[in-house]
């Protein structure tokens, strides 16, 4: 009885001094949302107060960051996705899948990463994509983006719908720096026709016009339960048609890229109409859930329409967290890989953070390239001998 009795205080007084410790230990304890485990401690971390950039050493690290110091109602706007996240998860899980391809007996001791986008230069293959208003994260919001961007030689397109101007953001760029706009199809005509000669104007050289929420956007549940609203209204034209496309491109000089195909039959389609270079996009899984990540929408169009790659530029992105994620677009076809998120995330540090996160991602790419035995990363465009994604097609496609 007595020993019953010692043995189930014991037991009471173990655990409450687990508790206390595990307590003590985690101060901050952060979902990590399934992410990738690299070691990342945030024992030390305060709740609301910007983690130490030294403790960034990928690019999951900035989202946890991110995470820690945004407001949760932020926080939310900028990872949602729509509905269940199906597809958000897919773009995420989906590198699980790939397998690179790495060969010896090589020359890698001069890498390069320089490439072309639409006939200009840039020093990576991977840029960043448009995302809606930056000024959540940092007071210089666009302005930092477009400054470690041109630190790097790299791509970027702003959204629209920016904190900035875009004649703000223009006016920060390097001389030798080339940025593309992204825009939307308002269904006010008058605005699209002044914001595509502001854009031409300002000087950026090519349009991304963002073609997959015409009218509505997706319902993104994550972020209603902050904001209180269901309301998936964009302003953007819901009578898109290819006439009405035929009609845009008549409105500027500058090249457009369609952005957020996502059919094989889409591609097709613009490849009909001549477009320079086609933007494969889920939208980072923030419009139609449900539907295929950029690897399974790239393998796709490879199958029934090969010709696209033949004829026009790719770009692709969705769930890219490191440099094998855009080694494997690459190879895929894609001339270019976007960033949506991870730039939005380092960005709580502005412009030295951005930098810093492009910086990571550039050696990650160096590095993987030599180790797979390649040293100009133009020759794994479209070259499938460098990965394998059997798994995912035989997944996709089924077994026939
Ligand atoms: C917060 C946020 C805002 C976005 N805003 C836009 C936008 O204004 N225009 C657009 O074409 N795409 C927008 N996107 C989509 C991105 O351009 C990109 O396609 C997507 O984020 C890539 O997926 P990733 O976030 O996993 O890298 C946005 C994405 C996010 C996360
Ligand atoms: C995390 O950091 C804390 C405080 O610096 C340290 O006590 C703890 O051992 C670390 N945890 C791990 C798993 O390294
Ligand atoms: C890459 O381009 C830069 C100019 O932007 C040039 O200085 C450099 O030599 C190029 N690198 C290679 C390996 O061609
Ligand atoms: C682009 O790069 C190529 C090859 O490195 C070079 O010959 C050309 O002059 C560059 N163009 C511009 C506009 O810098
Ligand atoms: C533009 O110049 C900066 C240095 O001022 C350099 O870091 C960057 O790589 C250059 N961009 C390109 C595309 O060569
Ligand atoms: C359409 O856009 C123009 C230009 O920005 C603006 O002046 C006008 O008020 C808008 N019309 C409507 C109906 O919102
Ligand atoms: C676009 O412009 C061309 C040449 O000016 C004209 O032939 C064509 O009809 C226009 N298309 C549309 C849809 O306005
Ligand atoms: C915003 O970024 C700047 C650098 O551009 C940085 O000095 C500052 O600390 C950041 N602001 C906040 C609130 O973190
Ligand atoms: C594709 O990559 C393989 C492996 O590096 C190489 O042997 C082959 O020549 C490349 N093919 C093309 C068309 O570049």
């Amino acid at each position: 009885m007595a020993s019953l009795r010692t043995s189930y205080i014991l037991v009471l007084w173990l655990s409450f001094a687990l508790t206390f410790l595990l307590h003590g230990c985690l101060s901050v304890e952060i979902d990590r949302e399934g992410l990738p485990w690299t070691g990342l401690n945030t024992t030390d971390w305060e709740t609301g107060v910007l983690p130490p950039l030294d403790q960034m050493w990928e690019l999951n690290d900035f989202q946890i960051a991110a995470k820690n110091f945004l407001a949760a109602r932020w926080y939310a706007s900028y990872r949602t996705a729509a509905l269940d996240q199906v597809t958000y998860q897919a773009n995420m899980n989906i590198w699980q899948k790939i397998r690179l391809n790495g060969y010896t007996f090589r020359d890698v001791s001069d890498v390069n990463l320089n490439t072309t986008i639409l006939g200009y230069n840039f020093s990576l293959p991977f840029f960043i994509a448009p995302a809606a208003y930056a000024g959540h994260t940092n007071e210089s919001a666009e302005l930092s983006l477009a400054i470690a961007a041109g630190k790097l030689g790299a791509l970027y397109a702003p959204s629209i719908e920016s904190t900035k101007t875009l004649e703000e953001i223009a006016a920060v760029g390097l001389p030798n720096q080339t940025m593309f706009h992204q825009e939307y199809v308002w269904s006010n005509r008058t605005l699209l026709i002044e914001q595509l000669k502001r854009i031409e104007h300002a000087g950026y050289k090519a349009i991304f016009l963002t073609v997959d929420n015409t009218g509505v956007n997706g319902i993104r549940v994550q972020a209603i339960r902050e904001t209180q609203e269901l309301d998936s209204d964009t302003g953007h034209s819901a009578s898109f048609t290819l006439e009405a496309l035929a009609e845009i491109r008549n409105l500027t000089t500058l090249p457009i890229v369609p952005k957020g195909i996502k059919t094989a039959a889409d591609a097709k389609t613009c490849l009909d109409l001549g477009f320079p270079a086609i933007y494969v996009s889920n939208h980072g899984g923030r419009v139609l859930d449900g539907v295929p990540t950029s690897v399974e929408i790239l393998l796709d169009i490879r199958k029934q329409y090969p010709e696209v790659f033949e004829n026009m530029e790719v770009y692709a992105d969705g769930g890219v967290r490191s440099a094998n994620h855009v080694i494997a677009l690459l190879a895929l076809g894609a001339r270019a890989v976007g960033l949506g998120r991870s730039p939005i995330w380092a960005n709580i540090y502005g412009e030295e953070g951005v930098e810093k996160m492009l910086t990571l991602l550039q050696a990650e790419l160096q590095t993987s390239l030599q180790l797979m035995g390649e040293a100009n990363v133009q020759n794994v465009v479209g070259n499938l001998s460098y990965i394998n994604t059997k798994q995912v097609e035989a997944e996709y496609f089924g077994i026939n």
